[in-house]
């Protein structure tokens, strides 16, 4: 499935992520882990290979046929710049979904990631038949409070110590979207 949103400079779409991406995947965590590390939890040996990278989306697609996630890749004019996914996918009651994302330095400031997170919200509230979009931020992520709340986020909470980021427990903000 491929969304596509107009800006009138570069194309944003979405689709899901194929193993055929981990090439350009692995090439921009690898050009990119110093700016990561800030945001970021800590990557295994070996994280940044072919291989590994092969396997993490083996493994995606795998929870995606069981209906645990969707994992989705970011494209720019067809490229890909980044990843968007929705994890920790609840049905029954709750009727939920966790999202989380990340662009490219190189493809950061052109509004990207907000075309990116509306689209995939579209997905869930369709494709996917949830009812609520989670995601957690870190207090000074303030790029990725200006994505949430340009898509309707709101905070709902605060999490001390809730993630352990480059050396530190991280305080985190929680937010919430209905999908009506
Ligand atoms: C967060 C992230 C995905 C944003 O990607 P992006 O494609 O640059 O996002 P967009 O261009 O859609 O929107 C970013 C907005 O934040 C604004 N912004 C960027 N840095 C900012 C800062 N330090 N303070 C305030 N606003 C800032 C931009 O000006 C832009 O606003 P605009 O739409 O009014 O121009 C990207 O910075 C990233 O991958 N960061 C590292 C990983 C990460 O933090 N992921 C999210 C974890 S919760």
């Amino acid at each position: 499935m491929t969304t596509t949103v107009e800006n009138g400079r570069a194309t944003t779409s979405v689709r899901l992520v194929e193993p055929a991406d981990a090439s350009a995947i692995l090439a921009h965590l690898t050009e990119d882990a110093a700016a990561l590390a800030r945001w970021q939890p800590a990557r295994p040996q070996g994280f940044y290979t072919g291989p590994a990278q092969t396997e993490r989306i083996d493994r995606a697609l795998d929870d995606h046929r069981a209906g645990r996630t969707w994992p989705g890749v970011i494209l720019a004019d067809g490229v890909v710049i980044g990843q968007i996914t929705v994890a920790t996918i609840l049905r029954g009651p709750l009727g939920k979904g966790f999202l989380s994302y990340w662009v490219s330095s190189r493809a950061q400031g052109h509004g990207h990631a907000s075309r990116a997170v509306d689209a995939v919200l579209h997905l869930m509230s369709t494709e996917l038949g949830l009812h609520r979009a989670e995601a957690h931020t870190q207090v000074d992520n303030l790029a990725s409070h200006h994505v949430l709340r340009t898509n309707g986020f709101s905070p709902w909470g605060l999490a001390h110590h809730h993630i352990h980021i480059n050396g530190s427990w991280r305080d985190e903000i929680f937010w919430e979207r209905l999908l009506g």
